[in-house]
């Protein structure tokens, strides 16, 4: 029978919106809407018993399990989410004792989780980027206690000359832009090895699709998953309110050799045109042609861009052009009036002819 002692962790639960995680400590209490919760009426009971609060009211004194852990997680950047976690963990056969790699460790939720299933033999690589959501997962993943099977490397595998693992059976990555860490994947997983990414959107999908192909993956999938909770009482089931909605996409692959044996040369791959109805080469055509056409295009708006300046400096010559006559003219006008208005002077008036 499991009692709880002081520095157990319990999950104070009252409702599925009002529940409190904490670890018990002799002299701590909380204040809540339902009363006074003192940790030290909570040693000694069985988990699953219920502690009264001073307003007659109850929570049950559940172990937390890593469900619990990562819904309280504190969030430094967007987390992976149970509802999502359970088929990456499925899908990827996230297993005890494997060696994960984990590109974007953010809060630590998803390295938490696997962490849980792959210890005590197995180990969690992560790396990030940023050392402030480093710190904040590394406090998450202690609460979820499973530090011990997390490493976490503050290093940016998009530029890293070499790579610092090998032989991985799975990779997990969370970044905003996962094709370009692809090949770096590819170096550290194991043959057959499941590579995961998240895609909060379409296009993210597509290009991710896209890289994967070209690095000789296989078995691309990808899926989304959406949580419905039913609210379940006597002659009034009815879905809840209250869930979450769209997450992100989930994209999975497995490390294929698309040549005969993984010895064997990049140049020397076989088409393996059955995960997306495009081979290679297709894609590598398909590439070129839009390379052409966008040279194409390029040349087209500079000629375009020539005819429109020439044009423009033929019109200014020509309004200079017409500018400068009307001055002559105007200038000529001038001058006859001039002209005329010397000669009336000088002209005599013809002496009348008796
Ligand atoms: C959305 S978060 C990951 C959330 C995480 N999966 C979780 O469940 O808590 C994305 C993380 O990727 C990190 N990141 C961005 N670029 C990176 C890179 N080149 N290498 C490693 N991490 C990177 C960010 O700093 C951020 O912490």
């Amino acid at each position: 029978m499991a009692l709880i002692k002081n520095n157990s962790p319990v999950l104070f639960f009252y409702s599925n919106s009002k529940k409190w995680l904490a670890k018990i400590s002799k002299k701590e209490s909380f204040h809540t809407h339902i009363g006074v919760i003192k940790h030290s009426d909570a040693i000694g009971k069985e988990y699953g018993s219920r502690l009264i609060t001073n307003k007659d009211k109850y929570v049950y004194l559940l172990e937390p399990n890593m469900y619990d852990y990562v819904m309280k997680i504190q969030h430094g950047t967007q987390i992976v989410y149970p509802k999502d976690i359970g088929y990456i963990i499925a899908r990827s056969g996230i297993g005890s004792g494997q060696k994960i790699l984990e590109i974007g460790t953010g809060s630590g939720s998803l390295t938490s989780f696997v962490a849980g299933i792959v210890k005590p033999r197995g180990h969690v690589y992560t790396f990030d980027v940023d050392e402030n959501f480093m710190k904040i997962a590394a406090k998450n993943i202690k609460k979820a206690g499973v530090e011990k099977y997390v490493t976490q490397h503050n290093l940016d595998l998009k530029t890293a000359k070499d790579m610092p693992l090998d032989d991985m059976d799975v990779a997990l990555v969370d970044l905003g832009d996962p094709w370009v860490v692809i090949p770096q994947v590819r170096q550290m997983l194991k043959g057959s090895g499941c590579v995961f990414a998240i895609c909060p959107t379409m296009n993210q999908l597509e290009k991710l699709t896209m890289a994967l192909v070209e690095n000789e993956f296989t078995d691309i999938e990808s899926t989304e998953h959406i949580l419905r909770t039913i609210e379940a009482r006597e002659g009034k089931t009815r879905h809840s309110f209250q869930g979450i909605g769209h997450t992100t996409y989930l994209c999975f692959a497995r490390k294929a050799f698309f040549g005969r044996d993984s010895k064997k040369p990049a140049e020397k791959l076989e088409k393996d045109t059955r995960d997306t109805k495009k081979s290679p080469s297709k894609i590598a055509a398909k590439k070129a042609a839009a390379k052409k056409a966008a040279a194409k295009k390029a040349a087209a708006k500079k000629a375009a861009a020539k005819k429109a300046a020439a044009k423009k400096a033929a019109a200014k010559k020509a309004a200079a052009k017409k500018a400068a006559a009307k001055k002559a003219a105007a200038k000529k006008a001038a001058a006859k009036k001039a002209a005329a208005k010397s000669s009336k002077k000088t002209t005599k008036k013809p002496s009348r002819t008796l």
